[in-house]
């Protein structure tokens, strides 16, 4: 194992301007402001413009990441971005959004997906490729448009998602027990069906008549993943905790994947740690997938949240199923 820590340098993020509210969805579909905030704590999301692709967010968060760690694109030579909403399927959207923000061409650019989880395992790729010392500077995205693949007909599902970026910029130090303390990623491959998009891949490539039923939209069986989230991101945190000798209470904040209040309260009670240890922001933004804990980490950053020497932990779940946690010393 390498000696050498990774360390945040700097957080940026970005929400698209329109604002879809509760009380909007109730005039598209048969729910209620009401339904939605007992449910789940989401009051609005935020909605992309048709002509914004994923990297068209992603990139505002890289530009507001790199200006907080004083470094400039030319500094970058790993991107990295997590996403289920590429601009494109090939190329990938850390292309596009190299080209964008002017990154070197001698860089490493690519795409990662492990849909909510993704921003964790983007974080532990890029530490694990800084660690090995071929890469100085990465830049870490998680960006989702998923009101691309959103079914605005099913008000099981468009109530829940929303659109955002967040990044950080990743560097190497050699402070000892600061940084990246280690991760904790794991997948259960045998419920893929459980929350998916089930066309328009090259098992079932669409067709009209496929997409006259959208289906490469987002479909979800919403009670059994609200179960298994609660399980899977508890576990992972319970298991990052272990791993590090880490007491719960020990924890200054905790940043969990932003995708239902009530998922978020019931780690709180299972961890025995009150919610003002956690960072919470999905009445804001729904689920943005890869893109929520970032969002959250740069917001509680700024807001005073996160100070030097706090332990934090981040914890998700996703499609998949995968699930994964991290332990950060500020
Ligand atoms: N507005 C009004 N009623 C709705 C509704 C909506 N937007 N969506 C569903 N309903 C209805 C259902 O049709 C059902 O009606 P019925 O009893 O007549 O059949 C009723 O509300 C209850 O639905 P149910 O699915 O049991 O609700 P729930 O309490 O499980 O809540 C979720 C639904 C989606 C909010 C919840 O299951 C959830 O949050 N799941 C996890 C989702 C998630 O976070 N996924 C991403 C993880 S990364």
């Amino acid at each position: 194992m390498s000696t050498r820590s990774t360390v945040i340098l700097g957080t940026g993020s970005y929400a698209p301007e329109r604002i879809l509210s509760n009380d909007d969805l109730a005039h598209m579909v048969d729910t209620s402001d009401e339904w939605i905030r007992t449910r789940t704590g989401i009051r609005e999301r935020r909605i992309a413009a048709p002509d914004q692709a994923a990297s068209d967010l992603a990139v505002p968060a890289a530009r507001r990441a790199l200006e907080d760690a004083g470094l400039t694109p030319a500094d970058i030579d790993l991107l990295v971005v997590a996403t289920v909403t590429p601009d494109t399927p090939m190329p990938a959207c850390a292309c596009f959004v190299q080209q964008k923000l002017g990154v070197p061409t001698h860089s490493a650019c690519f795409d990662l997906n492990a849909a909510c989880s993704g921003f964790l395992y983007a974080l532990d790729t890029a530490c694990a490729l800084l660690g090995s010392g071929r890469y100085r500077k990465a830049l870490v995205i998680g960006v989702e448009k998923l009101s691309s693949v959103v079914d605005w007909q099913d008000r099981t599902t468009c109530v829940l998602f929303g659109d955002g970026a967040g990044a950080v910029v990743v560097g190497c130090s050699d402070e000892p027990g600061r940084g990246l303390l280690g991760t904790c990623l794991g997948s259960d491959g045998s419920s893929t069906e459980l929350l998916c998009i089930p066309r328009g891949g090259s098992r079932a490539p669409s067709t009209c008549e496929s997409i006259a039923a959208r289906d490469h939209c987002i479909r979800m069986k919403g009670k059994e993943v609200f179960k298994l989230a609660v399980r899977g991101m508890d576990e992972a945190a319970r298991d990052i905790l272990e791993q590090h000798a880490v007491r719960a209470d020990q924890i200054s904040l905790v940043i969990p994947h932003q995708a239902n209040l009530r998922i978020i309260e019931a780690i709180s009670e299972y961890l025995e740690l009150p919610m003002e240890r956690f960072y919470v922001n999905v009445e804001r933004f729904g689920n943005t997938s890869a893109a929520s804990i970032p969002l959250a980490l740069d917001e509680a950053r700024r807001a005073g949240r996160i100070r030097p020497g706090d332990l934090v932990l981040l914890v998700a779940f996703g499609a998949g199923l995968t699930y994964g946690s991290a332990l950060i010393r500020w």
